[in-house]
């Protein structure tokens, strides 16, 4: 959604403020902009689309001055053209903002009455009558004027103003969605200071960084020494900086082609990283940071989630409940608000997983969990995020940035992490002993080298994914199938695809199909089955012929048990995708492991309801195909892969 930056240097700011507006591009926007003060006057360019349209603006139109602002704009109110663009500005100030503002009719219209005149049809455009206004009546008193109109605001927003005539001086605030504040030391010794509205926007330019807190305002001048920060009522606080973290963006794609295909390709490794920070290599148990509750008192657990972490979620669902006993409720975070859940402390925690750690939706669920006096837990990829923070404890789930708007490590990693919360849970509960949660632990450690090989050919012309992927790219409609754990999977692939490429695709259960999809099949709607050999595949195969005796195109996505099965069973698959049998990859492991009584596996041990670790490793496993089938797609189809139209990185709106 929309970004923000804002620079106070001693050199000119418009090249590295365009700089970072390309490190926000990550987020989603549809126009651009920035405004610097030239010798004291507000001097403003801007333009709709991408930023290289705004970058030949500059070229043609430079911009001068060593204090700036610039923005990202992903439109909410009014049409995404240049003059709803920011910043919005006028002689006396100019502004960026990233939020909503949801009273801005009834401010409007009280500031057109006293005959400020509106150029945009942007809500943002109020603040910057209200805060003209009151810099008149103040006596051109900043401060004041900043204090007196963030209450008039309502709704979850960030906002970073300059003013005419006051170099060296930008004032930001906090009400809801992120702001950070920052500082570097410059060539000569001098300070430069910074806004950013997160941290990635600022790497490779601020060197120590402060979070602002809801509801906090800043005053922000070159030196950290005479900038101010006030807390929600206005009392002043020190700036406690810490240094900047590095950030894969700063890194760059290496030889990748989009940050998709790095993000695909990087999850061995990231992988690997979760599974050491999560486990324990002394129990060879999992290890979690310590909770505000016994898993053992707990009936409930509530999840919350949008999109992509939905799904994780869900997951999540089908591994609580039948590895240890505990009933799972997941809701679609936008929808909680609007049914009357039974929520109730004591016997029923609550988790939200959301990548970013700012979406507005599982923010807003959240909440309203926390006023029932549910303990909550953040499952995040980002550890200083706005959820992160208002929860009781916080599960990191160690992705690393992740900038391409599809999400990927960061859905496997929440698998991954919920795993292993799931193990923990089994195992306080007496749902698993020690050794069976040891040895599934060692059946996960499995994962980053079953997911490496599946990762060989990926991006090469023999790839065996490239026969799926031409059948997709040229349907209009396509269908993914799974059942049990792979349910998920098929939703998750069918999100991913249409995301990237544009490409109508609906998941459904497998056993769904008969009750009303099916009637949508034909030779035109490609069907794409997720389907592990694992207990479901037998009637996962059923529903194949269903749909193969109608017409479909079956795509299979199985090892080469599944699809030696379904040749043997007679379903004629247009295409076919074969991953590593998980199985067989753990009885190798215990047949070569016989001698050590130690290390005998317990992994093909099943527990009281008769899952297996295998129903742990699949949809981790299985996420990888549709990730890449979705890439491959968008690939064919010219699509943008990293910034697909209309998408946001981080929804900081409802
Ligand atoms: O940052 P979050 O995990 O809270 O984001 C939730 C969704 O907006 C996100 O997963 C979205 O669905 C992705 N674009 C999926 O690829």
């Amino acid at each position: 959604m929309c970004g923000i930056i804002g620079m106070i240097d001693a050199k000119p700011v418009a090249l590295p403020l365009l700089a970072a507006l390309r490190r926000l591009e990550y987020r989603g926007y549809d126009s651009a902009g920035m405004a610097t003060l030239n010798e004291g006057r507000i001097e403003r360019r801007r333009s709709e689309g991408k930023i290289v349209r705004l970058e030949k603006v500059l070229q043609k139109e430079p911009l001068f001055g060593t204090t700036g602002i610039g923005h990202t704009r992903w439109a909410t109110h009014g049409a995404p053209v240049e003059k709803n663009a920011h910043p919005h500005a006028n002689g006396t100030l100019a502004v960026v903002h990233n939020g909503i503002i949801e009273n801005f009719a009834s401010l409007r219209k009280e500031l057109e009455e006293e005959g400020r005149r509106f150029e945009s049809e942007t809500d943002s455009e109020v603040i910057v009558h209200l805060l003209t206004r009151e810099v008149e009546r103040n006596d051109g008193d900043l401060a004041l004027a900043c204090r007196e109109v963030l209450p008039r605001l309502k709704g979850m927003f960030a906002l970073v103003a300059m003013f005419a005539g006051k170099e060296g001086l930008l004032f930001g605030a906090r009400c809801g969605s992120p702001l950070v504040l920052g500082f570097s030391d410059g060539d000569k010794g001098e300070s430069v200071g910074y806004f950013g509205s997160d941290a990635l926007s600022l790497s490779g330019l601020a060197e120590r960084i402060v979070y602002l807190h809801d509801g906090e305002w800043a005053l922000l001048r070159a030196r950290e020494e005479d900038s101010q920060l006030f807390d929600a009522n206005n009392a002043p606080r020190g700036l406690s900086l810490q240094p900047m973290p590095v950030m894969a963006v700063a890194l760059g794609k290496g030889n990748h082609r989009h940050f998709m295909e790095k993000e695909i390709v990087e999850q061995p490794s990231v992988w690997s990283d979760v599974l050491s920070a999560r486990l324990d290599p002394a129990t060879r148990r999992p290890r979690l940071p310590a909770l505000p509750f016994l898993f053992r008192d707990i009936s409930t657990l509530h999840m919350t989630a949008c999109g992509t972490a939905y799904y994780a979620a869900l997951v999540a669902k089908y591994w609580l409940e039948a590895f240890a006993g505990i009933a799972v409720e997941v809701d679609v975070a936008s929808e909680l608000r609007y049914r009357a859940p039974v929520l109730r402390s004591g016997d029923q925690v609550a988790m939200c997983v959301s990548q970013s750690g700012e979406t507005m939706d599982s923010l807003e669920a959240l909440r309203l969990y926390r006023k029932a006096g549910l303990k909550t837990i953040a499952l995040v990829n980002v550890e200083q995020s706005s959820i992160a923070r208002l929860c009781d404890v916080v599960l990191p789930t160690h992705a690393g940035p992740e900038i391409g708007v599809a999400s990927t490590k960061a859905f496997t990693t929440q698998l991954l992490t919920l795993a292993c919360f799931t193990l923990t849970a089994a195992n306080e509960r007496g749902w698993l002993s020690n050794e069976q949660t040891s040895s599934f632990v060692e059946a996960l450690t499995c994962l980053p080298g079953l997911a490496a090989r599946c990762l060989e050919k990926f991006g090469a012309s023999e790839s065996q994914f490239a026969e799926a992927a031409q059948l997709l790219a040229r349907a209009h409609d396509v269908l993914y199938l799974g059942r049990g754990v792979s349910y998920p999977i098929a939703l998750e692939g069918a999100l991913k695809i249409k995301e990237i490429s544009y490409i109508h695709a609906e998941g459904y259960a497998a056993g769904e199909m008969k009750h009303g999809p099916i009637a949508l099949v034909d030779d035109s709607v490609p069907i794409l089955a997720v389907a592990p050999y694992d207990r479901w595949f037998a009637k996962t195969l059923s529903n194949l012929h269903e749909v193969a005796s109608r017409g479909a195109k079956v795509i299979l996505v199985s090892s080469a048990r599944g699809v030696a099965a379904a040749d043997e069973g007679g379903v004629a698959l247009a295409a076919r995708v074969v991953l590593p049998d998980c199985e067989e990859v753990l009885a190798k492991r215990t047949d070569a492991d016989k001698s050590s009584e130690e290390n005998k596996t317990k992994e093909g041990e099943e527990n009281a309801r008769g899952w297996s670790v295998l129903e742990m490793m699949h949809p981790i496993l299985y996420s990888l195909p549709v990730q890449i089938l979705a890439h491959d797609v968008a690939l064919l189809k010219g699509t943008d892969v990293d910034q697909p139209r209309n998408l946001a990185k981080s929804v900081t709106v409802e």
